[in-house]
């Protein structure tokens, strides 16, 4: 049985977490491979009671709520032990089991330095800010490149944990104190942080890579799910306006341990538009009422921050990007129900950077800063697609926007969004 792995296409929800928790009821783990809680995936559950549940999840897989799913936190993933203990016991109080829950013993913490250093740090580029969420994920990365790290294991022993946290604050400190003007925390006073939550955690801990692909060799199936998304990738973004994490179909396979010859299907998430949280070049962004019309129908406000997120048109160039760049096998292109109403849609299907029309995504990037999209126009529907289900439930207009995209999307399309709860989906190929 398979590892498939779930990814964002664009810049970041794209309806992941919908996604991942449509699959949970076919697959035996849920594997977070990347990032932290700078990510935020909303899933609305039905209730056999025919009352609406919805989840707001940032650190823990989608995959907790689905029982008989073991969900996994890879060693790819920064954690927030206190973000990790509040989102349990949140989930807890609300009825959902959480004793499945495994975390890899490489994964990183995030120390309270790196939090306060992510905002000192924006505050500082001022107008070069890339607008992060604050939650000290970029600089938890860095300490990691720059081995000065500190991980779940070092929690279990406090000898190893202090000299780490010696080691990282003899740099960072003087960074807080001399560069920023800022208070830098004692030893003493981040030790006793990071234990505070240790003995709780103990028992989740395991060698997360040596148990996933024994499941594998069971005949198991692992779902990677990642945090944010391809245009957000630090490699293959649009970088420096990027998170700090691999969160490509290549990163599933170094931030849980599973080789790339057991990786077999790569489902990439993409909206039937396009939104960005924070700054950056975004061609298809809209300024005026559309944009407007899209960030109202779609609710697009972040789930992490409330930021309310920049939206314009699908943009056909970054999604053959994201299908190259992840070996997308299946889309699943999400809140089509959105565009519901619109005389026409406008789909970007290519660039125009200072005369010269770009096909591919450019890989210079003033270049993409410059790109103006050209745009195909197709006709819109009016009818509600909210109850659809088959394809063909949907109006004509409406299959064919979805054909028209996928031809130019580089991959097909094996399922469709059309509201938020787990059955607004409307399955074209059978996804497992
Ligand atoms: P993620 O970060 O990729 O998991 O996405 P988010 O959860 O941050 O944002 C996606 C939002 O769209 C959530 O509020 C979902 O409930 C919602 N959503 C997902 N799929 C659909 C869909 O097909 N239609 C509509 N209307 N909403 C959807
Ligand atoms: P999900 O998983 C959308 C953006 C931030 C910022 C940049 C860097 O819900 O799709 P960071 O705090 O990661 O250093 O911020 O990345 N960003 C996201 N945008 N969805 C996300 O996650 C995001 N996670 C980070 O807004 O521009
Ligand atoms: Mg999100």
């Amino acid at each position: 049985m398979p590892a498939i792995a779930i990814i964002g296409a664009q810049w970041g929800d794209e309806g992941k977490g919908k996604a991942t928790d449509l699959l949970g009821s076919s697959v035996d783990y849920v594997v977070k491979f990347n990032g932290g809680n700078n990510a935020g995936h909303t899933v609305v559950i039905n209730t056999p009671e025919g009352k609406t549940e919805k989840y707001a999840l940032h650190l823990l897989p989608s995959g907790i709520l689905t029982p008989g799913c073991t969900p996994v936190i890879g060693n790819g993933v920064v954690v927030d032990l206190d973000v990790l203990i509040e989102e349990l016991d949140g989930l807890e109080a609300r009825g959902v089991d959480t004793s499945r829950l495994v975390i890899s013993a490489s994964a990183h913490v995030i120390a309270d330095y790196n939090r306060t250093l992510d905002k000192v740090t924006e505050r500082f580029l001022g107008s070069r800010r890339l607008g992060t969420t604050g939650r000290g994920i970029g600089p938890t990365y860095a300490d990691k490149m720059n081995r000065i790290g500190i991980r779940i294991q070092d929690l279990f022993d406090e000898k190893i944990l202090r000299a780490k946290v010696e080691g990282a604050l003899e740099l960072k400190g003087q960074v807080l104190t001399k560069i920023y003007n800022r208070r830098a925390p004692s030893v003493d006073e981040t030790v006793a942080e990071l234990l505070t939550h240790a003995d709780r955690i103990r028992p989740m801990v395991r060698d997360t890579g040596l148990l996933l692909n024994q499941a594998l060799d069971r005949g198991e199936t692992v779902l990677l799910e990642a945090g944010q998304a391809t245009l957000l990738d630090v490699d293959h973004g649009t970088y420096p306006f990027v998170t700090s994490s691999s969160a490509t179909a290549g990163g599933a396979c170094t931030g849980s341990g599973i080789p790339p010859m057991r990786m077999d299907q790569v489902i990439g998430i993409v909206k039937a538009y396009t939104t960005r949280v924070g700054e950056g070049p975004f061609p298809t962004e809209l300024f005026d009422d559309a944009g407007e019309h899209l960030r109202k129908v779609g609710a697009e406000f972040g789930t992490t921050t409330g930021r309310p997120r920049r939206c314009g048109w699908y943009d056909a160039v970054i999604a053959r990007y994201a299908a190259r760049v992840n070996g997308v096998t299946d889309f699943v292109l999400t809140k089509l129900d959105v565009l519901t109403g619109l005389e026409q849609v406008p789909v970007c299907v290519a660039y125009d950077v200072n005369g010269t029309r770009h096909d591919e995504m450019p890989v210079n990037q003033t270049d993409f800063h410059h790109a103006v999209p050209i745009y195909e126009f197709l006709p819109g529907w009016w009818e509600d697609i909210s109850g659809a289900r088959t394809f063909e439930d949907l109006p004509a207009n409406a299959q064919a926007y979805v054909r028209a995209v996928e031809q130019m999307s580089g991959a097909r399309i094996s399922a469709v969004g059309v509201g938020p709860s787990r059955d607004a989906t409307v399955v074209v190929h059978p996804l497992i």
